[in-house]
């Protein structure tokens, strides 16, 4: 690190990290060619700080929680939902998000996981079924209907590339437009930052609860503002059965004159990992499973089923209009255990199995609260809820497998 040109302040870096209490990320710098502690500066540099210090998720404790209302009539009024929702996508309402920035540590598969290969005979790609899944209601309405995906900088270049070897799996590029969400480092359980090299913090991405502001910097929302567009579907990349663009929901959703709506299933379990929806204060709030107190996971309905017995799926519709006011809104953050890759003492990287750190993120489900009310409703979980979040067990690659056999797929 002889002859430090002055582009690098090394002296101002310091301060910064004396300040936050990391100046461990500046021990290897000795070592460091010039264009790698170019790189790890830049990175620390970039640190939003307030995500260790502000606005952390804040307790349910002292806030009026309820059970939140369920809709039960979708058999009945299925066609009336039906015939609004494709009418609505017909006339340019509805725009969608793929949510596939997401690291799939769980998973243990080095790419995007939209790229995870579900056939065992033939090819079957998570990001082929949803495509075709969306493309059974392009065909349906006679659109296509503008998709929106969010990537990080750590897998943007395999999901481009991949799109574009399978031909977009069919759909109109056009339609497609990719952006790019933010990076957080990650630290460890006393709030060190991780570093994964000499000259790299472990960065992670921010979250799924930033994809309004990031396709805000991303340029895109001019546009949007500008366009016939009234509703933004969002959904996870993970789950496999997930119905994309569902004019039943969305005609349900216009229907109910409710602001949003969100897809849930009956929890298969107390425990079932997924968030539990219910009202806060009035709000329509959801609570994610690790941060559920026992009192709540078990409380019972005067029925004897669950109070807080159905969970979302990361399926939701959002008014654009909605949305547009809370880009100055700050999202609470949530600080999630997980394996996050680290070198030790010696510079040796570690790549540990079980959850050894802290990753920041902002989440998607906040942005329900941010709303005045909501329409819940709920779908048949072995229809529509295959989660690959493992690689083996639960919401695994073997459970999907087995539910997308049981509706008709060929693997
Ligand atoms: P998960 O919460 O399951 O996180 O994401 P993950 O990073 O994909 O997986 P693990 O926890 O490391 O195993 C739920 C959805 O939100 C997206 C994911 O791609 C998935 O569709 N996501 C998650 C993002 O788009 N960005 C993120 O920062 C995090």
């Amino acid at each position: 690190m002889n002859n430090i040109p002055q582009s690098i302040n090394l002296n101002s870096i310091k301060m910064l990290l004396k300040q936050h209490n990391q100046e461990h990320l500046l021990k290897y710098a000795d070592e460091l060619s010039y264009e790698e502690l170019l790189a790890l500066t830049k990175q620390i540099n970039q640190i939003d700080w307030s995500i260790f210090t502000e606005n952390v998720k804040p307790e349910v404790a002292g806030s009026f929680i309820e059970p939140i209302h369920v809709l039960s009539d979708i058999n009945e009024n299925e066609e009336l939902y039906r015939t609004t929702g494709l009418n609505a996508i017909r006339e340019g309402k509805l725009c969608l998000l793929l949510l596939a920035g997401g690291q799939g540590t769980r998973l243990g598969f080095d790419k995007p996981k939209g790229t995870f290969n579900m056939g065992i005979t033939k090819d079957l790609f998570i990001f082929q079924l949803l495509m075709e899944h969306t493309m059974d209601i392009v065909k349906l309405a006679g659109t296509f209907i503008h998709m929106y995906i969010m990537t990080s900088d750590i897998n943007y270049r395999d999901t481009l590339i991949f799109f574009k070897e399978h031909n977009f799996f069919g759909y109109d590029p056009e339609y497609i437009h990719f952006f790019v969400q933010e990076l957080n480092p990650a630290t460890d359980f006393s709030g060190k930052i991780l570093m994964n090299s000499k000259s790299s913090l472990a960065l992670s991405p921010n979250g799924n609860g930033g994809w309004f502001s990031s396709m805000h910097k991303a340029g895109l929302l001019d546009k949007i503002f500008d366009s016939s567009l009234e509703w933004i579907n969002v959904f996870s990349v993970d789950n496999v059965l997930q119905r994309i663009a569902d004019p039943v929901f969305l005609g349900a959703t216009i229907e109910s004159g409710k602001m949003c709506g969100a897809k849930v299933v009956k929890k298969a379990a107390p425990d079932e990992k997924v968030g539990a929806i219910c009202l806060q204060d009035g709000k329509p709030h959801i609570i994610e499973y690790y941060e559920l107190s026992d009192d709540m996971m078990y409380k019972k309905n005067a029925s004897g089923d669950l109070a807080y017995g159905f969970g979302v799926i990361l399926n939701y519709l959002f008014p654009i209009s909605r949305l547009k006011e809370t880009l100055d809104t700050k999202m609470p953050n949530h600080i999630i255990k997980k394996a996050v890759p680290y070198i030790d003492k010696t510079g040796t990287l570690i790549e540990p199995a079980e959850p050894n750190g802290l990753k920041y993120e902002t989440l998607a489900l906040d942005l329900i609260h941010e709303m005045d009310d909501c329409l819940v409703f709920p779908v048949e979980r072995e229809r529509e809820f295959a989660p690959v979040k493992n690689s083996s067990g639960v919401d695994s690659v073997d459970t999907a497998r087995e539910l997308l056999v049981k509706n008709g797929y060929e693997l």
